[in-house]
């Protein structure tokens, strides 16, 4: 069974640089690394990016997962393979865009990109974002499925992910302790659904809400708490449409607490999303 270690980085394409650009450190608040092949690197914890925008089309998106070494990936990639999946091997190319040793690139049954990665770089530098934030890491993405059930099945049975939860059809799907890093919302697209940083406490959630409104950012849900996770959150608008979220205190199953999880079913219904009455203007959490 493929071992995802934890989800590493998302690549976002943007007919708009510039803007992109602006948006990631000023309002997001990340840490502008390098430009490099006409491609803009963020940092948000230790690694060594963990966001990219690239001159491309806004709807092209590609999320990495990191796996432990060299051998894990040619298994990986040997077993989707065998399941009838095209996989590629990264060029050195490809390898060095990503500050990775290591890549396979393939389709998830949606379509979404993915990417597994080996060795990606760590940073010897300190984290040093653009404005306070409170960020201590990004940590997981919402993405688009067009068959959850399908959907689902790939991600647990090929890549050993774990239904943490569920809300309606969608899974939230965790690969580490933390309750989830990959949630898959039924659509008609393929792509990201949206890109989770996480904060250091609700003061961050609560000083970003009066801060993006300042700002003119749109807010499209919260602030508020989900029952699923626990965790405190904020949705807002980013470029080309992407959502973006901010979120503390997310729950974490134990490796201790793993063999008794059983995942709980949640109605597709606004509290099932928010349980202080929040309603989202987020297409694939509306019911
Ligand atoms: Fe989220």
């Amino acid at each position: 069974m493929i071992q995802l270690l934890d989800i590493r980085y998302v690549r976002l394409g943007t007919r708009d640089l510039g803007a992109a650009d602006r948006f990631a450190r000023e309002v997001v608040g990340l840490e502008a690394v390098r430009t490099d092949g006409g491609a803009r690197y963020y940092r948000s914890d230790a690694r060594d990016h963990t966001l990219v925008y690239f001159e491309g089309d806004p709807a092209d998106h590609a999320v990495g997962f990191e796996l432990r070494d060299r051998e894990a990936l040619d298994a990986a990639a040997a077993a989707l393979s065998d399941a009838g999946v095209a996989v590629r091997h990264g060029s050195a190319d490809d390898n060095e865009q990503r500050r990775v040793r290591d890549s396979v690139f393939f389709r998830d049954p949606s379509g979404n990109a993915i990417e597994l990665v080996a060795r990606a770089a760590h940073s010897g530098r300190r984290h040093f974002p653009s404005r306070d934030a409170g960020i201590t890491g990004f940590s997981h993405i919402g993405l688009c499925s067009n068959d959850p059930k399908r959907d689902e099945a790939f991600w647990t049975g090929r890549l050993g992910a774990r239904v943490s939860d569920r809300i309606g059809d969608a899974a939230l799907l965790r690969i580490d302790p933390v309750h989830h890093k990959i949630a898959l919302f039924p659509t008609t697209r393929s792509g990201v659904q949206h890109v989770n940083h996480q904060v250091a406490s609700i003061d961050d959630v609560m000083r970003a809400w009066y801060f993006l409104q300042g700002r003119g950012v749109r807010i499209v849900f919260g602030p508020g708490r989900h029952p699923t996770s626990g965790a405190v959150f904020l949705y807002f608008e980013g470029p080309d449409g992407m959502v973006y979220e901010y979120s503390t205190g997310v729950r974490r199953i134990e490796p201790e607490d793993e063999a008794g999880h059983r995942p709980r079913q949640f109605p597709k219904a606004p509290e099932s999303f928010c349980m202080w009455g929040a309603v989202p203007d987020i297409a694939e959490f509306r019911s």
